[in-house]
Formats: structure tokens, C-alpha cells, sequence
């Protein structure tokens, strides 16, 4: 791929959605974008090129970016941040939230859905008696578009379900449909899908959370964008919530009160209540 258009491309992508392309990628984003082209019915990627340098269209660009994020994930990522939340932060918040009976969580970059669905059975599973009092409501977001979408249907193949997913859950919570599995509707009915870009938060977040995952994708950020994004996300945690990120990463920012707590394997991100 031509420098120009690589520069084109990843300046436009990192503009919009903070993902910094380091160089010695040129030939990924040259076969994702040649991919995206033909599906959009263009000859091949200077095509695409030259008609998204011509006009601002806005439909195209999105798709642009969608087709440039890496969406990896699975159920039960990690496994010990899901031990955590179990052995330590739901049994801490439904007893610090008796008198509100509320619990906020936001999946925040949730990919096609596997980590905020991983939630929602772990409460089904542990905590079902609390689900019948308190109001439980799990957010989850992404900037891709297909992603969420995906996520929304709640339907997996099987390599997917065979990612992280013990066989009884998949058992007691997933029905087959040929080749597929669809969660129940128990569990899906307690996710709330949207698109969000998380350069906008501080614009578009309005609510405050008791929990916030957002993991795995701070490490596509510059170190500004990382803070900004951070922070951003620190002012919509409440006082006595928690922010965790993924196992590999470390808060790119601190604050008074913040406290940095480490329950069972899992470092937390605590904001002093
Ligand atoms: C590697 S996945 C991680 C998914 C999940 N959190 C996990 O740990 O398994 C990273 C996700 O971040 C999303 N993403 C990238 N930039 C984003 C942005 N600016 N706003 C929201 N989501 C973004 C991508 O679309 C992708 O689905």
C-alpha cells in the first residue's frame, strides 16, 4: 500500500476512534480495507480511497473504521476478573446498594458481547435470589457497529461457545439452532446494546456505574488518548465502585481518589466512597 494512502487511512481511523496503527502495518489494513471494498462493491482499495477523500461520507467512513478495529474476545475472558467480581465485588455492592437496590455495570468496548453476557449469567448463576429485588442493569457498548449488532442477537457458533464458555453453561443457557447457539432470553433481556464511540463519553455518558470493564481496547490508544479515555471514564464511576481493565494493562492515569486494590488476581481500579 502506497505511504500516502496508509497515512490517509490511519489518520482518519485514529482521528475518529483513537486506534493508533504503528508502522509494519500497512499490510493488514491494505488486505481489511481491499476486503471492505469489494464488499461495498469498489474495485478495489484506491478506489475506496479515492472516493472517501472526495466526499465526507459519513455512512462509508464508519464502515471504514468498523473494518480496521480488532474485535477479539470470548467468553469468560481471563476467567480471574469474573472470580473477582464473584467472590468480592457483587457481594460487596449488593450489601453497600441495600438501601438503593440498584447496581450499575457498563461493558464498555463489549466487542460482539461475550464479556457483558458473561456477567449476566454469573449474576444468574450466584446471584439469582437478587435479581428477583434489585434493579440490575447491565450497559454495554462498542464503536463497531457489526459488533453490536452481532452481540444483539445473542447468537454464537459453535468455535465461539467453545471459547471460555464451561459446557454447563453453555447447556443450561444456550439453546442450539443448527449449526449456532442462542442464549436465552433471561440473559440477553438483562444486556443493554448500544454503539458508543469512547472518544465521546464525556459528551454522551449521562449515567453513573458501580462497575466498568473496559478492557482490552485502551491498548489501541496513544498514551493521550489512554488518559483521556480513562479519565473520562473515572468521572462516571461512582464513589465505592470499581474500574477494571484487562489483565495486561495498567491505569494510564491516576487520581486522589483513586485507589488501587488487588482482589484475588485481579488489580482494580477503586474510587474511594
Ligand atoms: C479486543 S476487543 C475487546 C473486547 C472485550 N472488552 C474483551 O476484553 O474481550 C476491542 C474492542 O474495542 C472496540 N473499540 C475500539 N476503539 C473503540 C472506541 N473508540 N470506542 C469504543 N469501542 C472501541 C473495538 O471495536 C473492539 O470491539
Amino acid at each position: 500500500m502506497q505511504r500516502e494512502m496508509f497515512e490517509f487511512f490511519t489518520t482518519l481511523v485514529e482521528k475518529i476512534s483513537g486506534i493508533s496503527y504503528k508502522e509494519g502495518k500497512e499490510y493488514l489494513i491494505e488486505s481489511r480495507l481491499n476486503e471492505l471494498a469489494l464488499t461495498l462493491g469498489y474495485r478495489n482499495v484506491e478506489e475506496l480511497y479515492n472516493v472517501v477523500k472526495s466526499r465526507s461520507d459519513y455512512k462509508l467512513i464508519n464502515e471504514i473504521v468498523d473494518s480496521l478495529t480488532t474485535n477479539e474476545t470470548y467468553f469468560f475472558r481471563d476467567q480471574h476478573p469474573f472470580d473477582t467480581l464473584k467472590n468480592y465485588i457483587f457481594p460487596e455492592l449488593f450489601k453497600k446498594r441495600e438501601k438503593e437496590k440498584k447496581i450499575s455495570i457498563w461493558s464498555a468496548a463489549c466487542s460482539t458481547g461475550q464479556e457483558p453476557y458473561s456477567i449476566a449469567l454469573l449474576l444468574h448463576e450466584y446471584f439469582q435470589s437478587y435479581l428477583k429485588t434489585y434493579q440490575i442493569d447491565i450497559y454495554a457498548t462498542d464503536i463497531s457497529k457489526k459488533s453490536i449488532e452481532k452481540a444483539k442477537t445473542g447468537v454464537y457458533n459453535q468455535i465461539e461457545v467453545n471459547r471460555g464458555l464451561p459446557v454447563v453453561f453453555l447447556v443450561k443457557y444456550f439453546k442450539q439452532e443448527g449449526a449456532h447457539w442462542k442464549i436465552n432470553d433471561n440473559l440477553k433481556n438483562m444486556v443493554r446494546f448500544e454503539i458508543l464511540n469512547l472518544l465521546e463519553v464525556s459528551q454522551k455518558v449521562k449515567t453513573k456505574f458501580d462497575i466498568i470493564f473496559c478492557r482490552y481496547v485502551l491498548i489501541y490508544f496513544s498514551q493521550e488518548t489512554k488518559q483521556k479515555v480513562f479519565r473520562d471514564l473515572w468521572n462516571v464511576l461512582n464513589p465505592g465502585g470499581y474500574l477494571i481493565l484487562g489483565a495486561t494493562e495498567i491505569a494510564p492515569v491516576s487520581f486522589p481518589d483513586m485507589e488501587k486494590k488487588i482482589l484475588g488476581k485481579t488489580v482494580c481500579y477503586y474510587k474511594k466512597d
